[in-house]
This record gives C-alpha cells, structure tokens and sequence, in this order.
C-alpha cells in the first residue's frame, strides 16, 4: 500500500471526557513512549469547559499516574510538550475560532470526535464553514453511528458532505484489539485452517460477549439503544465478518471490508418466526454478580423500561461457505464473567474406528479463540490418554493453546489498548481497521430487521438475574437448534 502522508496534529473534542482520559490520551502517551509518534505532531485538546493549557495537563499527567503502567520521566516530558488546550463551542464557526491560533502550522490535522454523535453532523458542518476541513485533514467517528439506518445515513451524508469517504475513520475499537487482528493472521497466514473453513467440517459457530459490569450511569444512552444496537450492530457483527469473511486479495482497505460487507448482506432476513424462535431478548434483576450484590436495571434506570440488557440469536448467512452453518451470537450486561470469545465447533468424525466409542462419543475439535479477559487460541484435539486398559484404547480431548499472554510475556511486554492501534493507523492513513460507510449501513439494515421482528412478535425483554447467564430462552434457542453453549 502506498504510504499516505502523516498527520501532524491531532485536534480532540470531548478532550476531557471519560473517552479522551481513559483511552485516547494514555494511547497515545504510549505510542509516543514506543517512537510510534511522529516528530513534531502536536496534540490540542479541546471541549467547553474554560481550562488552562497547565490544568490539563496536569489532569492528563495525573491519569497516567494513576495507571498501573506508570509514567516514564523522558516519555513525559516529550509528550507533555506536545499538548495543548483551548476551550471552544465546536458546533459553530464562532465557537471554533478560538481554535485557529492553536493549529497555525498544521497542514494535515486529524479531528478526532470523542463526543455525542448527535453533535457530528453540526461541527462537520462547522469545521467546513471555519476552513479546517482542508484536502489533507481526517475525521474520526466513533459509534454509534445513528440508530437505526435512516439515521445512520443522515450522519454518513452529513459527515461525508465535508470530508470524502478515504477521510472518514470509522472506530470500532473491537478491530483494534490484538487478538481481533489475530484472527485474520490465523485464518490467511495458515494454510491448516482455510481449506477446513466452511460448511463441509464446521458444525457451527458460538461469539460470545459477555460482561459483569451493568448499565449503571450510562443509563440515558443505553436505554435508547439495548444490547442489540450498543454491542451487536458494531462489535460482535465485525467480529462474524472476520470469522465469515471470504480471503480478502490483499490487506488493502478495500479488499478486507469488501469481503466484510459481502457476509452482511448474505445475513439471512429475520422474520417474525425467527424471532420467536431464533432469539431471545432478557433484561437483568437484581442479582449478585463476583459475590457482591446488583441492582436491577430498571432500579437503575428509575423506572420500568422494555430495553434489553442480553441478546441472543441465530444468524444464518445465505452463501456457498455456510449454508447450513448457524451463528449464535451472545452478549449481556450482569453476567456471571466477563468473556469474549469466538468458538469454531468442527463436526464429529464420521466414523469411530474405536471399540466402545461411537463416532458421537468421540468429542467433535473445537477451536477456541478467547479475546477477553486473557488472549488465548485453543485448539481441542482428541488424543489418547496415557497409559493402557484392557482392550482398545482410552481416548481424552485436550487443547493445544497458543497462550498470547505467556508467548509474548517478557520485560517491557504489556496489553496494548485497543485505540493504540487504530490511532497510529489514523496517523498514518490506513483504514484496513475502520467501518466504511456501506458497511455501517448494511449492519443497521440487518439490525432493523431484527428489531421490527422483535416488535412484531412482541418479544418484551425477559427478566433474568443479575449474576446468571440470561433468560432461559437463550438456552431454548440453541437447544431447538441441537446444540449448547460452551460455558
Ligand atoms: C462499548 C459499549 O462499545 O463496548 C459498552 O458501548 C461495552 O456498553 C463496551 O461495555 C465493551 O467493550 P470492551 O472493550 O470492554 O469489551
């Protein structure tokens, strides 16, 4: 891929929000600790809260210190130098005048929007209007991008009336955890698996997301989305793209999110049946979650309310690869653990040659990709187990693991955040990492659909207790379906 110029500063909005303190700022203290940051980029803070340049950076200073990684004095005092902050409303030209001393220089700023999408379409608009939006300069967006797709379009052509498609960086922070990345390295840097990938020898596939922490304050943005639109839309359908994906030509942006959007328009229609059949919606009670006792959502919310909290389906994809191969997908607030993982079930031997052992009895391989909380592939392999018995042989499963954490442990060694990643790439220009328009938008129109099913069968969320592992219904799914969760 030809090199794109790098960006020379970084303009942040919501520059003291939770996203900017939490993820954006330590991310990049740390690229700029590994030489990743290029000489002279400049970062300048911004939101509307009057600050001076010495508060904030004492505040961001003080959130380093507060990590467990802790601040190096050289580091610091390079990144330190880069900082700025200025107050400015960025929603009018007016407001954002405040801006332009600060990027005098700059020829290939990067605006990062870490603050609410209802607010994208308005400061586009008035970077236009201010000059800012220069040939050269990037937007990045996070989620959600709309509601539903006729919003997702309103913000896609609101934003894309400033800045063609190549500037849009479109955050899925999914797409920059290590191990999400991984599953491209394993699947087209191995010729073991592909030739194996498909309807032939896979029996089905299991995403899992599964979270201990609830709703809490988020709350009023939460209870206008549900599981559905805040983790199923984005996180777990990107990570059904890369695990369904066909093998993209090259890493070019466009070859790897042309096969992603291939499978999301092969995502099979979901009816009204299907819903009643293929789904389930819950929503958490009080419960006790890690030995401490949970609210449930709607004490949390202040009042009874019909957003989900876990979701989980069938999904079919219509193409040659996996006609016949369901998707189950999982995800909830106030589960027993937090996990993540993607589970490829491979069909049973056809034949036991074993005495005693029906091929059924013999336990199908399983690959096990973990995200959360450790990274970690296994592969479930059966094997004979040590010793000998009178007549035949004694047969046990035991996984083969590519442990991340011990193959790359070592001083220095630590878990990147995801936003390292997929800030540098902004930096540098490549969107191989980021949702392209099309492919937001074929994600809500499959969502869309689940929803109107939803309201047409008139699925009310189901209560389940916060701590369990959902609604019963979420087991009825997949049973009527002959198979089980991997718990
Ligand atoms: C966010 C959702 O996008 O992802 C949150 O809005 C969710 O509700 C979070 O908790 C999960 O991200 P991670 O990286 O902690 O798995």
């Amino acid at each position: 891929m030809a090199e794109a110029p790098r960006a020379d500063l970084l303009v942040l909005f919501g520059g003291t929000g939770d996203l900017a303190r939490r993820m954006l700022l330590p991310s990049l203290y740390f690229l700029d600790a590994d030489g990743f940051l290029p000489d002279g980029f400049r970062i300048v803070a911004t939101a509307r809260a009057e600050m001076t340049r010495e508060a904030f950076v004492e505040m961001v200073q003080a959130d380093l210190k507060a990590r467990a990684e802790g601040v190096d004095e050289a580091v610091w005092k390079r990144f330190c130098a880069r900082l700025d902050y200025v107050a400015a409303d960025a929603t009018t030209v007016e407001g954002l005048a405040a801006l332009k001393p600060h990027m005098a220089g700059a020829a290939r700023p990067m605006f990062y929007l870490a603050i609410s999408p209802s607010l994208y379409a308005r400061v586009c608009a008035a970077l236009a209007a201010a000059g800012f939006a220069v040939d050269a300069s990037r937007i990045v967006l996070e989620k959600p991008i709309g509601r539903d797709l006729e919003s997702s379009r309103a913000i896609n052509a609101a934003v894309g009336a400033v800045f063609d498609e190549d500037r849009i960086f479109r955050i899925d922070h999914y797409l920059g955890k290590e191990t999400v990345q991984n599953l491209i390295a394993l699947r087209f840097a191995n010729t073991l698996f592909e030739p194996l990938w498909n309807n032939l020898t896979i029996d089905h596939v299991q995403i899992t997301v599964a979270e201990t922490e609830g709703v809490g304050e988020r709350w009023p943005y939460y209870d206008e989305y549900g599981a559905l639109r805040d983790m199923l839309q984005n996180h777990m359908l990107q990570l059904l793209c890369l695990v369904a994906m066909e093998p993209p030509s090259d890493m070019e942006p466009d070859s790897v999110r042309n096969e992603k959007v291939k499978v999301l328009r092969s995502l099979r229609h979901f009816t009204r049946a299907d819903a009643q059949n293929a789904s389930i919606r819950g929503q958490y009670t009080e419960g006790v979650v890690g030995g401490r006792a949970a609210p449930a959502y709607a004490k949390e919310r202040g009042q009874p309310s019909d957003t989900e909290t876990f979701a989980a389906l069938r999904v079919d994809i219509d193409n040659w690869r996996w006609a016949g191969v369901p998707f189950f997908l999982r995800t909830g607030k106030r589960l027993p653990e937090r996990r993540t993982s993607i589970v490829i079930q491979f069909k049973p031997v056809p034949h036991s040659i074993f005495d005693g052992q029906a091929s059924e009895d013999l336990i199908a391989n399983r690959l096990v990709i973990d995200l959360q909380p450790d990274e970690d592939i296994e592969l479930l392999l059966m094997n004979k187990a040590p010793g000998i018995t009178q007549g035949g042989m004694r047969l046990q499963s035991l996984p083969l693991s590519l442990s991340l954490l011990r193959a790359y442990e070592g001083p220095g060694a630590r878990r990147r955040i995801a936003y390292e990643r997929l800030l540098l790439d902004v930096i540098s220009g490549n969107s191989t990492l980021f949702v392209r328009r099309d492919e937001v938008e074929a994600a809500w129109r499959w969502v869309d659909g689940v929803a109107d099913a939803w309201r047409e069968a008139g699925m009310a969320p189901k209560p389940y207790a916060a701590g369990s592992w959902g609604p019963a219904g979420a087991f009825a799914l997949i049973e009527r379906a002959a198979r089980a969760w991997y718990d």
